[in-house]
């Protein structure tokens, strides 16, 4: 396949394994376990079950019949904010905890921007009986504050993340720091970022969505491919799982949103394929926001799940390749579609979607043209952002 991972890792120019020393035994052992488990009947049924029995899946494909109105065209919305814990991050969560377990790992790890990947892993820990610890960002840990009460109700230890710009980037680099001092722990990262075996491994468990809009396309309309596939990109996992069924239907348009912070040429944005240039962070070539001397620039976007300055590789290789067509929502706009769905279609979303639902805005559909956008997940965890600007919007 076209853009599948090879053998090393890569996806085109993009991914490998630049890891320390100190790691290298532990991507290995991971490797080796996706090899030898996730393809057996005996995991794929485990997962399958609890997608299913616990996360709620199939999520629904709902035809929004407002927003379509709206834009003069046909939006399906992936409903991924009705699973089980409020996003997609629970179908990657599941997969790995099931690694881990057959791996024998009790002791879990893992990063967190909006807290959604933070509360799956918790949630999941709790089912399987694994202890658990996050890593998060000082400012998130304020901003996303009923996501951290969740995650410390099921047990899970918080750390904060205090350096840099107190966000993503840095809860992901004190998490891979702790992974180096305690390689036996099983590090479950959030996104299809960080060294090969990860961001192939986070988009074969995420790839349930378009695997699922595959059927559910066929169901309501007699054809599998629509005209459109939208998705946010934070790290790319939601967008990665959206799009992986479709890579090879050419005719298929993938548009990936980006989070412009306060605007692209503004300094304060998280806009990486337009700002990033090619480069290394947290384990894999990818493109990320650094200045002439390689030191990361810090990113900004109202939303804790795009606030970061890379991309994962295979989002990399979609946007050099030119697969994918990568737009950008301020948060302004970001803000302005999400009072809009709610509004219109009773559904409040997260801040990341919402970057999603902007493009909409950017976009020219035609009447008879099939749109299914993303919609990663619910904005509960946002309505202090929300309620904090509703004058301005609603
Ligand atoms: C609801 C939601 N959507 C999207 C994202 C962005 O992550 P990714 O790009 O990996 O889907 C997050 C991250 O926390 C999230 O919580």
């Amino acid at each position: 396949m076209k853009y599948e991972v090879n053998e090393k890792g890569f996806y085109g120019d993009f991914g490998g394994a630049f890891i320390p020393e100190l790691l290298h035994h532990n991507c290995e052992e991971l490797k080796e376990a996706l090899d030898k488990y996730s393809d057996t009947e005996e995991f794929k049924n485990e997962f399958d079950l609890l997608l299913k029995d616990y996360v709620g899946r199939p999520s629904p494909l709902y035809y929004a019949p407002n927003l379509s109105k709206k834009y003069n065209t046909n939006i399906l919305l992936k409903r991924e904010d009705l699973n089980h814990t409020g996003a997609h991050k629970v179908n990657n969560a599941i997969g790995q905890a099931l690694l881990a377990k057959r791996m024998g790992k009790t002791k879990i790890i893992a990063e967190t921007g909006a807290g959604q990947h933070g509360v799956a892993t918790a949630t999941v820990c709790a089912l399987l009986d694994l202890e658990c610890t996050v890593f998060m960002g000082e400012i998130d840990i304020a901003r996303q504050a009923p996501n951290v009460a969740r995650m410390q109700m099921l047990g899970a230890k918080v750390i904060p993340a205090t350096s840099g710009s107190k966000t993503l980037k840095d809860a992901t680099n004190e998490a891979i720091r702790y992974w180096i001092n305690n390689p036996e722990t099983f590090y479950i990262i959030g996104s299809v970022v960080g060294p090969h075996p990860y961001p192939a491994m986070v988009t074969k468990f995420q790839s349930i969505i378009s695997e699922e809009i595959r059927f559910q396309l066929n169901e309501k309309y007699g054809k599998e491919t629509p005209d459109y596939v939208i998705a946010c990109v934070g790290g790319g996992s939601n967008a990665a799982g959206a799009f992986y069924h479709f890579l090879d239907d050419e005719n298929v348009i993938l548009i990936a949103v980006e989070a412009a912070g306060l605007g692209v040429e503004s300094g304060e944005t998280a806009a990486t394929t337009i700002k990033g240039t090619e480069g290394i962070i947290h384990g894999s070539r990818t493109l990320l926001m650094q200045d002439k001397d390689g030191q990361i620039v810090e990113p900004y976007s109202i939303s804790a799940g795009l606030d970061y300055p890379g991309v994962g590789p295979l989002h990399a290789h979609l946007f050099k390749t030119g697969r994918a067509e990568f737009l950008n929502a301020t948060d302004d706009e970001a803000l302005e579609a999400a009072f809009l769905l709610t509004k219109i279609e009773g559904i409040i979303p997260a801040l990341e979607s919402s970057h999603a639902l902007a493009a909409l805005e950017k976009m020219n559909f035609k009447p008879q043209d099939i749109v299914v956008l993303n919609l990663s997940g619910r904005g509960d965890k946002d309505l202090e952002t929300y309620m904090k600007v509703s004058e301005k919007y609603s």
